[in-house]
């Protein structure tokens, strides 16, 4: 089985892979819109995309992305509440189960590890959409694609993460991508609540990442490429006071963005609650919508891979 856990699986080989069939995956979208036949490479494939956490961009691209290459979706889109697990049932369990009627379980879960765990009984390939704070290795990908394709490359690029550094499953996907490409240099910006944990700077430490941590945004931002706005786990709390707190910490307004190069450009993986003004929206270098819609062509790319086309 090819199974898709964490981005830190991926050789730059794999990845280059993946991202080379992206462009063609637009030409297949773009074919299927203007009512031209093509041969559909995932025709009679079945992908259920099981999500126990809520979803709009991941859940309804890994759909389309599942139905445009021609495979058939079977989903549960509530599983908390609707699948077994709602009576108990092991995520071990639902991984067998799934694996009886798909050839491809996409699974974003509340719990860390949990997409390993079905991994390790089911006989479907499993892709993780997100499983706690841990991981979302597709959204690494779309992340990595959309910086290579605002940028023209992955090298020699200065990145800033703001905001739940502590919490954000897209910056532990994102990292271990941006560091197969050499001098990548890394600010993770955040409140004193929400910096990195002692494990993740140990990971950087040890892989000789180039990374500062820092309070405060407006120093960085004549320097970065990549304005990376993450949204504060609000899911991820244990009371809603220490939410409360931290929650307005980071919030990008029109006067920081004058303060960008001209070739900058602004991320966030969305849903954004108020971390970006909506009147940043309008500017060039705002690319958070086009990075939402690199994301369909990504995961059909993404899903070709695992079926080993
Ligand atoms: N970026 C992201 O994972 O969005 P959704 O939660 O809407 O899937």
């Amino acid at each position: 089985m090819r199974h898709i856990l964490h981005t830190n699986q991926l050789k730059k080989e794999d990845v280059e892979h993946i991202l080379s069939a992206v462009p063609k995956m637009k030409e297949l979208c773009d074919n299927l819109r203007s009512g031209t036949r093509i041969e559909r490479p995932l025709e009679g494939k079945i992908i259920a995309c099981v999500f126990f956490e809520p979803s709009t961009r991941t859940r309804l691209s890994f759909e389309t992305a599942s139905l445009r290459l021609g495979a058939k979706v079977i989903s549960a889109e509530n599983a908390r509440d609707n699948s077994s697990a709602q009576k108990g049932e092991t995520i071990e369990d639902t991984g067998r189960t799934l694996s009886c009627y798909a050839d491809a379980i996409v699974m974003r879960h509340y719990e860390m590890g949990s997409a390993e765990k079905m991994a390790k009984v089911a006989t479907a390939h499993v892709v993780n959409a997100g499983d706690g704070a841990n991981q979302h290795p597709s959204q690494g990908l779309l992340d990595l694609y959309t910086i290579q394709k605002e940028h023209g490359r992955l090298d020699n690029l200065k990145v800033s993460f703001v905001g739940d550094v502590l919490n954000s499953r897209t910056l532990r996907s994102l990292v271990p991508l941006l560091i197969l490409y050499p001098n990548n240099k890394f600010y993770f910006i955040s409140p004193k609540e929400l910096k990195l944990d002692d494990e993740y700077r140990k990971f950087l430490q040890d892989n000789n990442v180039d990374f500062v941590e820092l309070d405060e945004l407006n120093g960085t931002l004549p320097e970065v490429d990549v304005l990376y706005m993450t949204r504060v786990q609000k899911e991820r709390f244990a009371n809603v006071a220490d939410y409360e707190k931290v929650k307005d910490s980071f919030i990008l307004i029109p006067e920081h963005v004058a303060k960008l190069k001209g070739d900058a450009i602004i991320m966030h993986p969305l849903p954004r609650i108020n971390e970006i003004d909506a009147e940043i929206d309008g500017d060039s270098r705002a690319a958070y919508f086009r990075q939402a819609q690199n994301g369909l062509y990504v995961r059909m790319a993404l899903l070709l891979y695992v079926f080993g086309l």
